[in-house]
């Protein structure tokens, strides 16, 4: 017979304390501490050391065998297919998270229709939304003749049930894992318990029958999945699905996977047709630049193996308060004080006195610190109004000591850049590439970076 128990969960990190307490003492968050029911197995059996009362021996094998990974399931979106690392794995869990109206749903929904279209079996399990709702929806994407199998349920034991009556299923959307509920646990639906109850039931089913779930899960208002990150690494792949509620381009973005490579990107653009595939994401985020005009440098970065480029802008303008003004969107604002830091004191600028305002165009968000250069030259041609000519691109690491890093990958970047018309490329010196058809600066100090716009030659 299990027991019940109330214990104490902080919704936020999934720590359990025994008491109430207005603050997690694991991870911080305010009123996120909720009580809730957990079973534990009868006392006594817990207890026995496992040493002591023997279990089953199970067969150990070695790494070398002969099973053959299964063919991927492919929805045929290829950018889809990309951020989940070449296709789904069938007997995969994938988690989807993402700011709520960002475009799950539509995302998911599209493509199971598309794997129904190939012959794949797919059901769609909708916890949030009626089936009326989800046709109504797949009626305006135009996939309503698809073959895709519909549920509106929330209880977790009949989902599975019915699951299992369906002939050679192989992928399940679960929307979402936040409003399932397991009978077999006592807490509300959505609280961290029945979260973790209902994704490892699912997880189990995944293994069990070799098919691949997909499951939603919504994000709280400071980035985390609710209920919480221990779905994380529950799940096999992490999806995020990012993207500017004043854009109309949205990403998806793997943060984990065991299949595959993690950073890959899928861009999609929101339209009234849904998601439309990008298929040039670079032609899109440096599209409509305006040449001659200060501020503005163009990075040539990575996205997982995808090269992308896009545009830095820069505002320096005079400061009249007491403490500067530093504004940065789509970058690390760390990383700002550190270039304006290295600016100042390798190079004398004296941007001390200046307002800054740095943005990535577009909406999108830089994490690669070879992003270094190109914010170096916005913030310098801005703060000197000398405009950095309209076909060169920049990618380079910047130290503390004023020295311009390798990066890797400059192959491709130059390949990207050179395919969509850029000429000039500025990067650091000592790296391997063969960098055809493109005429390259290598810098060795960012000194250098400084004294060519100051010349206009950059
Ligand atoms: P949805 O997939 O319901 O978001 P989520 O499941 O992540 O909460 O997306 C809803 C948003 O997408 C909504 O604001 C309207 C917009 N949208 C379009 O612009 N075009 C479309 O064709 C569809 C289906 C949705
Ligand atoms: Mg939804």
């Amino acid at each position: 017979m299990a027991r019940t128990r109330k214990s104490f969960i902080c919704q936020s990190c999934g720590a359990t304390s025994g008491k109430w307490a207005g603050q997690c003492e694991a991870c911080g968050e305010w009123n996120s501490i909720l009580e809730e029911q957990t079973s534990h197995h009868p006392a006594g059996l817990g207890k026995i050391s496992p040493h002591l009362a023997r279990g089953r021996a199970i067969t150990l094998s070695n790494l070398e065998g002969k099973d053959r990974p299964p063919p991927r399931l492919l929805s045929t979106i290829n950018e889809f297919d990309r951020a989940c690392g070449g296709g789904l794995v069938p007997g995969s869990a994938l988690l989807i998270s993402g700011d709520p109206g960002i475009g799950k749903s539509t995302i998911l929904l599209q493509a199971v229709a598309r794997l129904a279209a190939n012959d794949i079996r797919t059901v769609y399990i909708s916890g949030e939304e009626s089936i009326s709702q989800v046709r109504m929806r797949a009626k305006r994407l135009g996939l309503d003749h698809s073959p895709v199998r519909l549920g509106a349920e929330t209880n977790l034991r009949d989902i599975l049930t019915t699951l299992d009556k369906e002939p050679g299923l192989q992928v399940v959307v679960i929307d979402s894992i936040q409003t399932m509920y397991a009978d077999t646990a006592d807490s509300a639906p959505g609280t961290v318990t029945q979260v973790r109850t209902c994704a490892q039931e699912l997880i189990r089913y995944a293994k069990a029958r070799n098919v691949c779930v997909l499951l939603v899960g919504h994000v709280t208002k400071d980035g985390q999945i609710a209920g919480p990150r221990v779905l994380e690494h529950m799940v096999d792949t992490v999806l995020y699905f990012e993207g500017d509620r004043g854009h109309q381009f949205r990403i998806l973005r793997a943060v984990k996977n065991r299949f595959g490579g993690t950073d890959e990107i899928g861009v999609f653009e929101m339209s009234d047709l849904g998601l439309q595939e990008v298929l040039n994401p670079s032609a899109l985020f440096i599209g409509n630049r305006s040449g001659d005009i200060s501020g503005s440098a163009i990075f040539a970065g990575m996205e997982g193996s995808r090269p992308m480029l896009m545009e830095i802008q820069a505002l320096v303008a005079p400061s009249s308060l007491g403490q500067p003004r530093r504004a940065v969107v789509g970058w690390d604002s760390g990383r700002l004080a550190m270039i304006i830091a290295v600016l100042d004191g390798r190079c004398g600028l004296g941007l001390g006195a200046y307002d800054i305002y740095l943005n990535v165009a577009g909406g999108l968000r830089i994490t690669e610190p070879a992003a270094d250069m190109a914010v170096a030259a916005a913030l310098i041609s801005s703060l000197s109004d000398r405009p950095i000519a309209k076909e060169t691109i920049l990618f380079g690491e910047i130290s503390l000591s004023g020295e311009i890093r390798p990066v890797s990958q400059a192959d491709a970047r130059l390949k990207e850049s050179a395919k969509l018309g850029f000429v000039h490329a500025y990067m650091p010196a000592n790296i391997k590439h063969k960098g055809k058809g493109m005429k390259l600066k290598e810098l060795d100090q960012i000194t250098k970076l400084v004294d060519l716009i100051a010349q206009d030659t950059l």
